[in-house]
């Protein structure tokens, strides 16, 4: 486990955030008289990410910010890495398809400002989340879908690319001697790339990025590029993205409570639990129900939490690059 040797490292840092990271963590409230020292400074720039793919998204991100780069410019970087990955079967090129064959992938990102974009149900295009920030950019509008979405990727330059890789299809064509309908989340380290950072002048932004549902229905949305639903953030307060069954996520708002919590008081672990909470009391059926959330605060403190056990995040700052598990409710 990790949850030790980072609050060790970041001692120095603040209580709060080393209480915080290590609620995260899976070692909750070891030697927490080691660590009671007064805060002194907020941790940034600091970067936060979904699954093992965070990692080397994690390090594109650092790139940026770490030469003083906007956290807006290190998350679109950040997640185009794990986009641009054929071995990735949740996101981007490589995605797996919808029942019928097609990779449909959605996308969001959001600035400082609150401005944001979105793309969904957007196909051929490696990289969705540079085309919604072109739509945040360029556009009056937030989100784009379907083939609007892609013609407007097109103008904009962006290349025509076949996202099924021979693997992926191979896969759906296993699917296919069944063909049940039973849309597959991941629950094993690979799902959406949710990205959320603060940069060197404090400032957040967060990216959100998914090829969706294993074998879904062909026109299937999910949270990640519905602003509030896979992804939140208010500068004053915190942001928050979220993996895992996108229906349940936007039935409850998901990413936009967490970062409301926080308003109201609670810490981003405890924003993380609540908003778990609320989903499993919506749903009487959790079976496969995985969702997992991660919240930061305005002074880099962290939080994460998930319905099922398995859900992990890659966290990159000054005195820590690695995995941290999340919490959570329930064994598979
Ligand atoms: N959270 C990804 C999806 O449901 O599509």
């Amino acid at each position: 486990m990790k949850s030790r040797r980072e609050f060790i490292k970041i001692g120095a840092i603040g209580s709060a955030a080393l209480i915080t990271q290590t609620a995260c963590a899976s070692e909750k409230g070891e030697d927490l008289e080691e660590i009671l020292i007064p805060p002194v400074a907020a941790i940034k720039p600091i970067v936060l990410s979904t699954w093992n793919h965070g990692l080397d998204a994690n390090k594109a991100a650092w790139e940026v910010l770490s030469q003083g780069g906007s956290a807006l410019d290190a998350v679109e970087q950040g997640v185009r890495v794990t986009e641009s990955d054929p071995t990735n079967q949740s996101v981007g090129l490589g995605g797996l398809p919808d029942r019928d064959g097609n990779v449909t992938l959605d996308a969001c990102i959001i600035d400082h400002n609150s401005n944001c974009g979105a793309v969904a149900f957007l196909q051929y295009i490696e990289n969705p989340i540079s085309v919604a920030r072109k739509v945040m950019e360029d556009t009056p509008h937030v989100l784009l879908a379907g083939v609007g979405a892609l013609n407007f990727a097109l103008e904009k330059g962006f290349e025509k690319t076949n996202l099924l890789t021979e693997k992926s299809k191979q896969a759906w064509e296993n699917w296919l001697k069944d063909s049940e309908y039973e849309p597959q989340i991941n629950s094993e380290n690979h799902d959406t790339i949710g990205m959320i950072a603060i940069d060197e002048s404090g400032n957040l932004s967060g990216a959100c990025t998914t090829s969706g549902m294993a074998y879904k229905l062909h026109g299937r949305v999910g949270d990640s590029p519905i602003i509030a639903a896979g992804l939140f953030l208010d500068n004053e307060v915190g942001a928050a993205v979220a993996t895992g069954v996108g229906e349940a996520v936007i039935r409850t708002a998901g990413s936009a409570i967490v970062v409301e919590l926080m308003r109201h008081g609670k810490t981003p672990q405890e924003a993380c639990e609540e908003a778990v909470a609320r989903i499993m009391s919506k749903h009487k059926d959790l079976t496969n129900m995985q969702v997992g959330f991660i919240a930061l605060n305005k002074n880099g403190e962290y939080g994460c939490h998930s319905v099922y056990a398995g859900f992990n995040i890659a966290v990159k700052h000054n005195d820590f690059e690695d995995m941290v598990d999340a919490q959570y409710e329930l064994e598979w």
